[in-house]
């Protein structure tokens, strides 16, 4: 019968005792998982290779040794976050324990994973396996670093799609005001030309008509009016020209340019809002400042870029007064002009973006955020500069400088 030569078959194969004790000896030894024995007062009985391997020291040096020196202790041995150290307990409890951190015979900490389980023998012997999970938890370590990693790089580049897009919206944006500016160069021109004829208009009536209305009880209003058509005109024709300077054509008109009457223009401008708004402007003028190359239009448009800003920022405090510096130095093949105000001035945000196109902290229709822009421009192109030192609540200095001569620089 097949069963019984089977079981024949099984018996002959069963090996003598001292073979089978050095089978599982063998078997002990060569498991891949470190294995440790240990008696119930708390001497380590038996360990195989991979145990000696785990504590870095020799079988003969582990058996007899209390199993108390594979204990990490808090103060010299690094036990690593997130796990925790070996103990007597354990031991004494059948169960599995991740994270568990030993120590090793030249004092580096392991991570391993713990299965303790008790045999009932008369020494009451407890078998420990560990699990070596140092690398795998490093490993677990670093991915979760990398992963962090990850994400910030994800979100800096969300930030600068973010940016690029902003960006290529300006472009757009300052395209379009490009293709503005053609148009309204355009248009200035061509309003020049019936302006100017209003004006020729109003002087004839002034002459022709005036001393035939002499005696009509209105001719002082007549007369008055007549006046205020052409001031009224004169101030569009100021607004046009000042269109213009910004249009290419004007770019070239270069010439021995007087810094200080650039400035004394721009104020000029400014001075009746500056009066209605207590701002009061100190100059502190060089004696001897050297002219500059540039195109007188361009420069008192940058001035009046800044004393509007600076109008703006003291306004927005609210005191009802304050105070514009402007003081020029020559510096070699330089000048400097600089106007400080005491205005509200500028967190580090609006100090980063106050020159790029379309920047602007004001309310809708009060700032296009254009002046600082085009001031960078139209310097740029005369190899000047100008930059900002400002804090919150103490006000902005503006730093520009002009070459006295961009050619010899180019
Ligand atoms: N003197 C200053 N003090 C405080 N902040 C300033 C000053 N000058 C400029 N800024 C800040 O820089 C921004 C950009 O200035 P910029 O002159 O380019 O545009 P704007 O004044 O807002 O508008 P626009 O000049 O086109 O009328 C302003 O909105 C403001 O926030
Ligand atoms: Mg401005």
């Amino acid at each position: 019968m097949p069963v019984a030569k089977s079981s024949r078959h099984h018996l002959k194969a069963v090996p003598a005792p001292a073979e089978l004790a050095g089978k599982y000896e063998v078997l002990f030894d060569q498991a891949s998982d470190a294995i440790l024995t240990v008696l119930s007062d708390g001497k380590i009985d038996a360990v195989n290779q991979a145990c000696e391997e785990l504590i870095g020291c020799h079988k003969t040096e582990l058996i007899g040794q209390s199993v108390g020196s594979l204990i990490p202790r808090p103060g010299t041995h690094r036990i690593p976050e997130r796990s925790r150290p070996l103990t007597m307990e354990l031991f004494k409890q059948a169960g599995r324990y991740e994270d568990i951190a030993v120590v090793r015979n030249d004092g580096y900490v392991r991570l391993v994973d713990l299965s303790i389980r008790h045999v009932s023998t008369g020494q009451g012997i407890a078998i420990a396996l560990f699990r070596d999970v140092t690398e795998k938890k490093q490993m677990e370590r670093d991915l979760i670093t990398k992963h962090a990693e990850l994400r910030d790089a994800y979100f800096q580049l969300e930030k600068r799609n973010a940016e690029l897009k902003a960006m290529q919206e300006t472009l757009v944006q300052a395209g379009k005001m490009a293709a503005l500016g053609e148009l309204a160069a355009g248009i200035a021109h061509e309003l020049n030309q019936p302006l100017q004829g209003i004006r020729g208009y109003a002087q004839e009536l002034q002459a022709v008509a005036l001393p035939i209305v002499n005696k009509h009880p209105a001719s002082k209003e007549i007369e008055t009016d007549l006046g205020e058509i052409i001031s009224c005109v004169d101030k569009m024709a100021g607004i046009i020209g000042y269109l213009r300077a910004f249009t290419r054509g004007s770019v070239e008109n270069h010439e021995s340019t007087d810094v200080h009457h650039a400035i004394d223009e721009a104020i000029k401008m400014l001075s009746r809002q500056f009066q209605s708004r207590g701002i009061s402007v100190e100059r502190s003028f060089c004696e001897k400042l050297p002219p500059v190359y540039a195109n007188p239009l361009q420069l008192e448009q940058v001035f009046i870029n800044l004393a509007t800003n600076g109008r703006d920022a003291i306004e927005a405090t609210g005191r009802g007064r304050g105070l514009i510096r402007i003081s020029t130095r020559a510096a070699g093949k330089f000048v400097e002009v600089t106007f400080k105000d005491d205005g509200i001035g500028m967190n580090d945000r609006t100090k980063s973006k106050a020159f790029n196109p379309f920047f602007t902290t004001k309310e809708v229709g009060k700032g296009m955020g254009l002046g600082l822009s085009l001031s960078y421009g139209i310097l740029s192109k005369i190899h000047g500069s100008i930059v900002v030192e400002s804090e919150l609540g103490k006000g902005a200095a503006f730093l520009v400088r002009i070459p006295t001569d961009f050619r010899e620089l180019a």
